[in-house]
């Protein structure tokens, strides 16, 4: 359809018709479309009438070729003007073959990897009729009690936003008409949702404009710079305001300064929570005031449904706003090609063909190889085959390692560890005792664990969190592993065997209790459909763990948030000279994580000659490159990621003690060595000032270059502006 014949097609709709355009419901009031409609539930309560429903424009969480076909075709015999339905789901990490969750995406720190999950993903959904996925979330997080740190990638505006167009590339590819095998990418949650107050989920948000636009920005930004199609309003407030109905930030900021002219959908239910929020005292005051800020969809509430005709017809709201939303939808539906094509990518005989076959589960066990992150390793680890392994724990035999975001994936079909250790090991080798829940322990659990573990060489310990604990609606303000688990750890320490600790879990941990009593840890988050086989090839050393946090880990609660790149004080600890108590400090805990941003072990060593500059000074046309060799000093091949970060050491306004710039992940065979360049330009220096303009400062900078935040070699240079 072409843009002449959208805009006809608009000037024949009338207004009830528009506006069940911006109405998005669940999959379960469309259910019986095919036998006529009927209205029962949440419809009648909600006020939504057959007609709305035949009129919508889009549907949320339906999936499965046949369904989605009955509907849309049932749709598209009943609406007047046949607008077919836009089919959104969250495919967040995968749709049948899970991939790991996103926060151990992002510790792959591998671009290629993350945007073949994003489009292995979309290959499952688009077959199975989905047309857009609420993905990704580029959502910056420094507080992992919230429950959603799990589906982001990280702490770091570059790096997410470096993850951010991996996904948006691999979801859309690079033309939503001609290729039915992608989705259309929603970025989400606009914005800076991940900085809800003491990690509660919905919870305020409060910044400067400042740090919102050099923090939490970024990575939405990059989303949309790679063309993601549709952004989604955040539960939370900003300066007083919740984001549905914040008028400068999606009118002002997203619309009119970065010119995003796609489709805004409010999150769930978001329209009608301005009223417990309080700033609107009825569903039409909500409806106002989201039409206002430019919301086009709401989702799951009725606000704009009942009240926008009224408003329409008093004058309080121009139809032309309207007609903007509706334009904006249509065009969606234009790019996807359902007017031609209205069942899209969806495709039975292709769902079985498609859909969790050997090549997307070797990319998931692939991905879930990268994503592990070796936290310890007294020489325990790789395991040797004729050892004899007590696996121990919850998460032994255990299929709950998909975590949040998974709906459709099979955790009876995951890939467990107990049976992947099994088939790994010489026969017989491996003893599997589940020792205890994941919140509680019997003594009879324990006497068969030590039986276990007593006949064993080495204990390996599979433990963490239940994938409720974490995701939406999932905070925390206890983040130890729970205490039936530490129990567990702590009896088995006194059994004098080496133990490996396994982590499941879907943020990062206090890791009180664990530290101090495993040989080793691997951080295997929520893995995904393939975790099982990926961890036992990491255990056994047939791969080399090359995964590395992009999140911090705190000592405990009361250090966070702690993050990497943050500023310094006017009383610095650790200065030279300083005072020994009126510092910024803590007196109890140190002021640095347990472990930094960009930290991970391997099974080699690499060691980094000093950093070679081109020069020392940096001009706007003569960057500087940074070269740097780094030899594998161990006796296996291993994955290193190198990491150059900066400083500027005095800025109009305070400057992050260390920005990440760039990185590179190399592949080193023992004894190998490899130059490693990074060339930093001035505009890699830019940065908002007080006045919000965005620009570099003369001056005097560091940079640094290592294999992780705190362990770096540094070099100063200057930027001359002249
Ligand atoms: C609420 C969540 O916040 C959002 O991430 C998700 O996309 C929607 N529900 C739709 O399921």
């Amino acid at each position: 359809m072409k843009d002449q014949q959208l805009t006809s097609l608009l000037n024949q709709m009338t207004l009830e018709e528009k506006i069940a355009q911006l109405q998005q419901l669940a999959a379960n009031f469309y259910e019986g479309a095919e036998e006529g409609g009927q209205i029962t539930g949440p419809m009648a309560s909600m006020g939504i009438t057959d007609h709305m429903i035949e009129n919508s424009g889009s549907v949320l969480g339906l999936s499965g070729a046949e369904q989605v076909i009955a509907v849309q075709e049932a749709h598209l015999r009943k609406n007047r003007l046949g607008i077919p339905l836009l089919m959104m789901a969250d495919i967040v990490h995968g749709f049948k073959t899970i991939f790991p969750v996103p926060l151990a995406i992002g510790c792959s720190w591998d671009m290629e990897r993350a945007e073949l999950s994003a489009e292995i993903a979309a290959k499952e959904a688009a077959v199975s009729g989905v047309h857009v996925t609420f993905a990704p979330m580029a959502d910056l997080v420094r507080d992992p009690r919230w429950g959603r740190v799990m589906e982001s990638t990280g702490e770091d505006p570059y790096l997410n936003g470096r993850f951010a167009r991996a996904f948006v590339r691999g979801f859309q590819g690079n033309d939503l008409t001609d290729d039915v095998s992608r989705l259309a990418a929603c970025v989400k949650h606009f914005a800076a949702y991940g900085l809800s107050e003491g990690g509660r989920d919905y919870n305020t948000v409060d910044l400067s404009e400042r740090q919102l636009r050099e923090y939490y920005l970024p990575a939405y930004r990059a989303a949309l710079d790679e063309g993601a199609e549709m952004v989604m309003t955040s539960f939370n407030t900003i300066d007083g305001i919740p984001i549905s109905g914040n008028v400068k930030l999606l009118r002002q900021l997203l619309r009119e300064e970065w010119g995003f002219d796609g489709v805004l959908i409010s999150d769930w239910g978001a329209v009608k929570e301005l009223i417990p929020h309080g700033v609107a005292e009825d569903e039409a005051e909500a409806a106002l005031k989201a039409i206002k800020a430019s919301v086009d969809i709401e989702m799951m509430t009725e606000c704009y449904v009942h009240q926008l005709p009224a408003l329409v017809a008093d004058g309080q709201v121009d139809e032309s706003i309207i007609d903007e939303a509706v334009l904006r939808i249509l065009k969606l539906k234009q790019r996807l090609g359902l007017f031609e094509n209205p069942l899209r990518g969806a495709d039975i005989e292709k769902e079985r063909e498609v859909i969790f076959c050997e090549a997307h589960r070797t990319a998931a066990r692939e991905l879930a190889v990268k994503s592990c992150v070796l936290l310890k390793n007294d020489q325990v680890l790789p395991l040797t085959t004729e050892q004899r392994i007590a696996l121990i724990g919850p998460f032994a035999n255990n299929g709950d390692i998909l975590g949040p975001w998974s709906w459709l994936g099979s955790t009876e079909e995951a890939s467990r560890l107990a049976p992947a250790l099994e088939a790994r090991a010489a026969a017989g080798k491996v003893t599997v005792a589940e020792g205890s829940g994941i919140e509680s322990f019997t003594e009879e659990q324990w006497l068969e664990a030590k039986a276990v573990a007593l006949e064993a060489d080495v204990i390996v310990l599979a433990l963490g969190e239940h994938s409720d604990m974490s995701g939406e609606a999932g905070s925390r303000s206890d983040i130890c592993l729970p205490e039936a688990q530490r129990e567990l750890l702590q009896r088995m320490k006194t059994l004098g065997k080496p133990i490996v600790v396994v982590l499941f879990n879907g943020r990062p941990l206090d890791l009180s209790g664990v530290i101090e009593n495993a040989d080793a840890i691997l951080e295997a988050w929520f893995p995904g459909s393939e975790g099982g086989a990926a961890i036992t090839s990491l255990l056994y050393g047939d791969e080399n763990p090359s995964g590395r946090l992009t999140m911090s880990f705190p000592v405990s609660v009361g250090q966070i948030p702690v993050y990497y790149n943050h500023f310094n004080t006017g009383r610095p600890l650790h200065a030279p000279g300083a005072d020994k108590r009126y510092v910024s400090q803590y007196l109890d805990i140190p002021n640095e994580p347990f472990l930094p941003f960009g930290f991970g072990l391997s099974y080699t060593t690499f060691s980094y000659s000093e950093p070679n500059l081109s020069g020392e000074i940096m001009t706007k046309d003569q960057p500087i490159k940074v070269t740097v060799t780094v030899t594998n000093t161990g006796n296996v091949q291993g994955e290193e990621v190198v990491q150059l970060y900066i400083r500027d050491i005095s800025g109009e306004v305070v400057r992050p003690m260390k920005e990440l710039k760039d990185f590179a992940k190399i592949s080193l065979s023992p004894g190998e060595c490899k130059e490693v360049s990074f060339t930093l330009t001035e505009a890699q220096l830019r940065y908002y000032h007080s006045d919000l303009s965005f620009s570099s400062d003369p001056g005097q900078f560091k940079l640094f270059v290592g294999p992780n935040s705190q362990e770096v070699k540094e070099r100063d240079f200057r930027l001359t502006l002249a």
